[in-house]
């Protein structure tokens, strides 16, 4: 190891990276000013010896912690609900958001809305919605990732699905932004392979489609081919050896700075994803990493320069984007991605609705080439046959 994987980070968030520093819990705690938080997480990982040790140590800290589990992956809105529920029965200062995407999402969401009086929704990330937010009524989080994909805790929005509509929507507000995250690559250990392919590529899509949208950020660009190179270096390593803890510590890093990326924009493999997984509940890094290759190429005629640059920067042999293309297909077959959407349960018969619902997904919007609702269903049929 060339270098030691620990830090104190302040960009964008206050990060406190590094193998053990899940120990800094209670100390984190008390730099935030909790007293009685609410730690919120999803009924697998409440399970692991992980959150009772967690507890614990909270308690022996003189906190009064109590826990929160109900919470399914893909989070839907009732679980905000019953959360908010016991926040504000237990009388709770804030929240602990432990876990994946889901369980920081469900808990980011629950503290946001502590203290709001509209309804959920009124909060979707469309235009200026966030300013109906009453920001007295939104207590601080802490947050502890435990997949190296999403980035939510270093997000500002959360991604809850509308059972009524089958829909996933982003919920943001700038608050919404965890006070403090203890990124601790040892409790990421026990993510089982095919989870950690699915999330890994997850923060990898996040870089490249932050990368690719076309709007002025060269922070988010600097930060997003970095994120790709460490997915690079790391992914294959981590899904082989999940007790590589070097690997898994830049897994968790990438995953960080996908989100961090993002606010630059993302782009049509996430609205192809989105109403997959809402409708057949399918992991969200999976999906989009089956999608990946089908958009990169409808995609081609805006981003081949750009992707010349990035296969360069990754040190890719042949550094062209048929280079890309291929060692992209190469690391998805190798982690254990299928090939197309059919092998996820998509059929010809969903495509109508699908192809609506990803044109109007707010996702859409930072594609490179624009994406209606012809193009949409385009991308969908080649992904679902696997014809690229
Ligand atoms: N907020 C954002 O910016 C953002 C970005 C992308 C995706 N998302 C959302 O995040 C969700 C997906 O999150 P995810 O991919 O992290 O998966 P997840 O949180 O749904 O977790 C998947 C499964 O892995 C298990 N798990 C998690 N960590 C584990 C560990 N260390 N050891 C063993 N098991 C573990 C969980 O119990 C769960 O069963 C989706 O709802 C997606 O839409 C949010
Ligand atoms: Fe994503």
């Amino acid at each position: 190891m060339s270098q030691p994987l620990v830090g104190n980070w302040n960009y964008p968030t206050s990060i406190r990276f590094g193998a053990g520093r899940i120990r800094e819990l209670p100390d984190a705690c008390k730099v935030v000013g909790l007293k009685r938080p609410l730690l919120v997480t999803d009924p697998g990982l409440a399970r692991l010896p992980m959150i009772a040790d967690a507890m614990l140590g909270l308690r022996k800290a003189g906190l009064e912690v109590a826990l929160f589990s109900d919470v399914k992956p893909n989070p839907v809105a009732g679980n905000v609900d019953s959360g908010v529920k016991v926040l504000r029965a237990g009388k709770h200062d804030g929240v602990i958001a432990w876990g994946g995407g889901s369980g920081i999402d469900t808990a980011k969401a629950i503290a946001f809305m502590a203290g709001q009086t509209r309804p959920l929704w009124d909060f979707e990330d469309i235009g200026d919605w966030w300013t109906r937010a009453n920001p007295a009524g939104i207590l601080p989080s802490i947050a502890v990732p435990t997949t190296a994909g999403t980035g939510s805790e270093t997000g500002r929005a959360s991604v809850i699905t509308n059972v009524e509509t089958h829909t996933k929507k982003v919920i943001f507000h700038p608050r919404m932004m965890p006070s403090i995250v203890i990124a601790d690559p040892e409790l990421t250990v026990g993510l089982p392979a095919k989870l950690t392919a699915g999330t890994g590529m997850d923060a990898f899509i996040h870089c490249l489609e932050a990368y690719c949208a076309p709007a002025y950020h060269p922070y988010a660009e600097g930060i997003a081919v970095e994120g790709m190179r460490l997915v690079k270096e790391n992914l294959l390593r981590a899904v082989k050896d999940g007790r590589d803890i070097e690997a898994r510590g830049h897994m968790l890093a990438a995953s960080q700075m996908g989100s961090t990326a993002f606010q630059k924009g993302l782009g049509a493999i996430h609205s192809l994803s989105h109403p997959v997984g809402a409708t057949l509940d399918t992991h969200h890094g999976l999906t989009n990493a089956v999608a990946m290759p089908y958009v990169l190429k409808f995609n081609r005629p805006a981003i081949d320069e750009k992707i010349q640059r990035l296969a360069r920067w990754l040190g890719l042999r042949n550094p062209t984007f048929d280079g890309f293309m291929d060692w992209s297909l190469e690391l998805r077959r190798q982690i254990g991605i299928p090939h197309t959407l059919a092998e996820l349960g998509v059929k010809e018969s969903h495509l109508d609705t699908f192809a609506e619902m990803a044109a109007v997904d707010p996702t859409a919007g930072g594609n490179p080439v624009n994406v209606g609702v012809p193009e949409m269903r385009r991308l969908y049929e080649a992904a679902l046959t696997g014809r690229l």
